[in-house]
C-alpha cells in the first residue's frame, strides 16, 4: 500500500469567534478578534494522521479560492497526498464557529464545494482506493458519495465512518463500518431515539444495524468499543480543555490509522483517546494536532502508560 490512510471527506476554511457566551435568537453579542484556521472534518483527519506519521491521502473538493488554497496549503505542509484534492465548482466551504470560556464550540457549516465532491469524483479516484489500507469518511459529503465510497472499496480494504453531522444511514453503508465511531447524539440519530439509558445499550442497537464494531466517544468518560462479541470501556485522559474543536477527528484519524498497522480495537481506540486529549488543550483543529512524540509525552507526563 502506498498510503496507510485514504481520507474521504470535507475541507472548511474555520471562521472562528471567542465569545463569552452564544447569542439567543434575536441577540447579538461582542466576541474576539477572528481567527480563520483551515478545518473541516475531512481535512482535519487526514493532517491528523500525518502528524501521527502514517502515510495520508485526502480526497475532498474545495474552490479555487484563497479558502481552498489555505486549506491545500495546510494539507501539504502536513505531509498529506492531495492528488486527490480536486478544486473549483463551488466556493470552499465555510464553517462559522464560536468558541466558549470551557472550550466548547458551536458550528455552522456551508459545505460549498464539499457538496460537489461526487460519485463520480470516487469512482475517479480508484486508484487511490486501492492504494490504501484503511479508507475513513464523514458526513459532511453528500451521502451518495460515501455509498460510492462504500461500493467501490477494494477487498482488504478497511472502512471507519464518523457520521458526523448525523443523518440515518443505508444498510449498504452501515454494513460496511469497521468501525462506525459515534457519540451519544449521532447514536440517538442513526439508531433512533428509543435508545436506553447506558452507552453498553447504544452500542448493542447499533450492531443491530449492521457494523462490524462500534465505538461510541463519551467526552470525559473516554469511549466504549463493541466488537467481536465484546464490549470494553477504555479511560479518557484529563487535560484542561482549551478548544475542542476537531478532536473527535484526530479521534478517529488515530483510532483509523492505528488499526492499519495491526492494533486490535481497543488499543487503537486508548491511543486516539490521547491523541483526541492532546488536540483539545490548544486552539484550533488542525494546528493542535500532536505529533506521535507529543503523544508520548503526554504520557510520560503522568497521564498513563502509551498503549502502543
Ligand atoms: O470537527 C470539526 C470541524 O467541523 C471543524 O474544523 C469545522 O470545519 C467543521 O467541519
Ligand atoms: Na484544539
Amino acid at each position: 500500500y502506498d498510503y496507510d490512510l485514504l481520507v474521504v471527506g470535507s475541507a472548511n476554511a474555520d471562521l472562528v469567534i471567542g465569545v463569552e457566551r452564544r447569542p439567543a435568537a434575536g441577540e447579538t453579542v461582542l466576541g474576539s478578534d477572528l481567527a480563520v484556521h483551515p478545518g473541516g472534518k475531512g481535512a482535519n483527519q487526514a493532517v491528523a494522521a500525518a502528524r501521527l506519521g502514517a502515510r495520508t491521502a485526502l480526497l475532498a473538493r474545495v474552490g479555487d479560492d484563497a479558502h481552498g488554497r489555505l486549506l491545500l496549503d495546510a494539507q501539504r505542509a502536513a505531509g498529506v497526498g492531495t492528488v486527490g484534492v480536486l478544486v473549483g465548482g463551488a466556493p470552499t466551504g465555510v464553517a462559522l464557529i464560536t468558541v466558549d470560556p470551557s472550550g466548547d464550540n458551536s458550528i455552522v457549516v456551508s459545505p460549498g464545494a464539499n457538496g460537489r465532491l461526487a460519485p463520480e469524483d470516487v469512482r475517479a479516484a480508484q486508484g487511490l482506493l486501492h492504494a490504501s489500507r484503511v479508507v475513513s469518511a464523514q458526513l459532511e459529503i453528500p451521502l451518495e458519495t460515501v455509498e460510492e465510497v462504500v461500493r467501490n472499496l477494494p477487498s482488504g480494504t478497511r472502512f471507519v465512518l464518523n457520521p458526523s453531522p448525523p443523518r440515518p444511514l443505508p444498510a449498504e453503508v452501515l454494513a460496511a463500518c469497521d468501525p462506525l465511531i459515534v457519540n451519544e447524539h449521532e447514536a440517538r440519530v442513526i439508531a433512533g431515539d428509543e435508545l436506553g439509558g447506558a452507552p453498553e445499550d447504544w452500542a448493542r442497537a447499533l450492531l443491530a444495524l449492521g457494523p462490524r464494531s462500534v465505538v461510541v466517544t463519551l467526552g470525559a468518560e473516554g469511549a466504549l468499543v463493541a466488537a467481536d462479541g465484546s464490549m470494553t470501556r477504555v479511560p479518557s485522559v484529563k487535560v484542561d480543555a482549551v478548544d475542542t474543536t476537531g478532536a473527535g477527528d484526530a479521534f478517529t484519524a488515530a483510532l483509523a490509522w492505528r488499526l492499519g498497522t495491526g492494533a486490535a480495537l481497543p488499543e487503537a481506540a486508548a491511543y486516539a483517546a490521547r491523541v483526541g486529549a492532546a488536540a483539545v488543550t490548544r486552539p484550533g483543529a488542525q494546528e493542535s494536532y500532536p505529533t506521535a512524540e507529543e503523544v508520548e509525552a503526554l504520557c510520560g507526563a503522568g497521564l498513563g502508560d502509551d498503549p502502543r
